[in-house]
C-alpha cells in the first residue's frame, strides 16, 4: 500500500471564506477537551471547496459554532442531550431570543411536581442547597412551556450557569458544598456563592447574542457518531474530536446532572448510582475504552469515506497513539498531520503541559 504521510508544523494560508459573522461571540464554554482555544488553527487546514461540514463529537458545539461563522452549512451532532440542546439553541437556531417574558415563565412556580422533583430528590446537599435543587425542579418543569428552541436555548443556558457554579465545572466530585465555603476558592471563583438566577440572567444575553442567521439550514443532532455519519449526505468536510481515550474519555461521569436534568430522568427511567448519583445504565460510546476504540474508528472511518475531507482532533497522548491513527486513517485516506505544543494546561483535561494537540489532516487518495 502507497502511505502518503507528511509531518508539517506550520498554518496552511487561510481560506478566503466569507466571514461577516465573526462579529457573533461564542458563549465561553467550560467543557473538559474543548476546542475553542484552537479554531483558528483548525481554520487553516479547511479546503477552499468545501460547502457543508459536519462535526460528529460536538461536545461544547464551539467548533460547530466556529464553522457556522464561517458562512458553512453545519451538521452537529454528540452523543449527549445536553450537548444538543446547546446544538439547537446556537447552531440550528436562526432567529430566537429568550425574551423578559420567556425568563419570568422560566423562574415561575412547578406546576408539575408530580413529574419534575429529581434535582431536588438526588442533590440536594450534594451539589445544591435544598431552595436552589427545587428551583431547578421549577425551571425545569417551565421549560416545558416554551418553544421547541426556546426550550433549547433555555436548557442550554442554565447547564452553563451550573457549570459556572458548581468548583471545577463538571459533577464527578462531592466537594461541591465544601468547596463553596472555602474563602480561598470562593476568591478564586465567585460563582460559587453567586445565585442560580443571577448567573443566568447575566448568561441571556450573551448567549441571546450569539444567535444569527448564517443563511444555511443548520441542524443539530444528538446519537452516536457513527450513526450520524452513516446518514449524513453530500458533506464536504467532516470534522472529528473523539474523547481521549486513556484519559478523562468519561463524559457521563463529568456532566452526568446536565443529562439528568435535560433528560428529567427519575428513578423510572435510571438508577442513580455512587456518591454523585449519575445514572446508570450510562448510553454505550464506543470511543471511551481501549478496548472498543480501535474497532469504532474503523467504522467510523469506513462509514465516513464517502466524504472528501475529515479533520481529526487529537492529543498526543490518547490511545491508540499518533502511528496507529495514521495506519488506520490510510485504510481510507491520504494524511498530514499538524501539531501544536501545549504551553500550560487550560485547554481540558487530557491536554497537559507538554502534550501535543495534534490535527490529522485528510484528503481523498
Ligand atoms: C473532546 S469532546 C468534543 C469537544 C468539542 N469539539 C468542543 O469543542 O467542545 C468529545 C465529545 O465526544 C462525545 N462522544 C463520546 N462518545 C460519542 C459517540 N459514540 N458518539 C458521539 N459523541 C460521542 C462526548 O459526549 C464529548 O462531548
Amino acid at each position: 500500500m502507497k502511505k502518503t504521510v507528511l509531518i508539517i508544523n506550520i498554518n496552511r494560508s487561510m481560506n478566503n471564506l466569507f466571514n461577516d459573522f465573526l462579529n457573533y461571540k461564542f458563549p465561553l464554554p467550560q467543557y473538559l477537551g474543548a476546542k475553542y482555544k484552537h479554531l483558528n488553527w483548525i481554520k487553516g487546514f479547511i479546503p477552499s471547496d468545501v460547502n457543508i461540514v459536519a462535526d460528529a463529537f460536538a461536545g461544547s458545539q464551539s467548533v460547530a459554532f466556529f464553522l457556522k461563522q464561517l458562512g458553512f452549512q453545519v451538521f452537529t451532532n454528540d452523543f449527549m442531550n445536553y450537548s444538543n440542546q446547546i446544538g439547537k439553541a446556537l447552531i440550528e437556531n436562526k432567529t430566537e431570543k429568550l425574551s423578559e417574558q420567556d425568563i419570568n415563565i422560566l423562574f415561575s412556580d412547578n406546576k408539575n411536581p408530580k413529574q419534575f422533583y429529581i434535582m431536588e430528590k438526588l442533590f440536594t446537599n450534594m451539589f445544591f442547597v435544598r431552595e436552589e435543587a427545587r428551583m431547578l425542579d421549577s425551571f425545569r418543569s417551565n421549560v416545558e412551556l416554551l418553544s421547541p428552541i426556546k426550550k433549547s436555548l433555555a436548557l442550554a443556558i442554565m447547564n452553563r450557569t451550573l457549570t459556572k457554579k458548581i468548583t471545577m465545572g463538571h459533577f464527578a466530585h462531592h466537594q461541591a458544598l465544601v468547596y463553596a465555603k472555602d474563602p480561598a476558592r470562593i476568591k478564586r471563583n465567585k460563582s460559587l456563592i453567586r445565585p442560580i438566577k443571577e448567573m443566568f440572567l447575566e448568561l441571556v444575553k450573551q448567549y441571546n447574542n450569539a444567535v444569527f442567521d448564517n443563511g444555511k439550514n443548520n441542524k443539530s443532532y444528538q446519537g452516536d457518531a457513527i450513526e450520524f455519519v452513516k446518514k449524513l449526505k453530500n458533506v464536504d468536510l467532516l470534522y472529528l474530536d473523539p474523547p481521549y481515550c486513556g484519559s478523562h474519555a468519561d463524559y457521563q461521569g463529568f456532566y452526568h446532572l446536565l443529562e439528568t436534568f435535560v433528560e428529567n430522568w427519575t428513578e423510572k427511567d435510571k438508577t442513580f448510582v455512587n456518591g454523585i448519583k449519575r445514572y446508570e445504565p450510562k448510553l454505550y460510546s464506543g470511543f471511551d475504552t481501549k478496548k472498543d476504540i480501535i474497532n469504532s474508528f474503523d467504522k467510523l472511518f469506513k462509514e465516513a469515506k464517502k466524504i472528501p475531507y475529515w479533520i481529526i482532533s487529537y492529543n498526543d497522548r490518547s490511545f491508540p497513539n499518533k502511528e496507529q491513527m495514521i495506519e488506520l486513517i490510510l485504510k481510507y485516506k491520504n494524511v498530514e498531520v499538524a501539531d501544536k505544543e501545549y504551553v500550560n494546561g487550560v485547554a481540558g483535561k487530557g491536554s497537559v503541559k507538554g502534550s501535543k494537540e495534534l490535527l490529522f489532516i485528510c484528503s481523498p487518495k
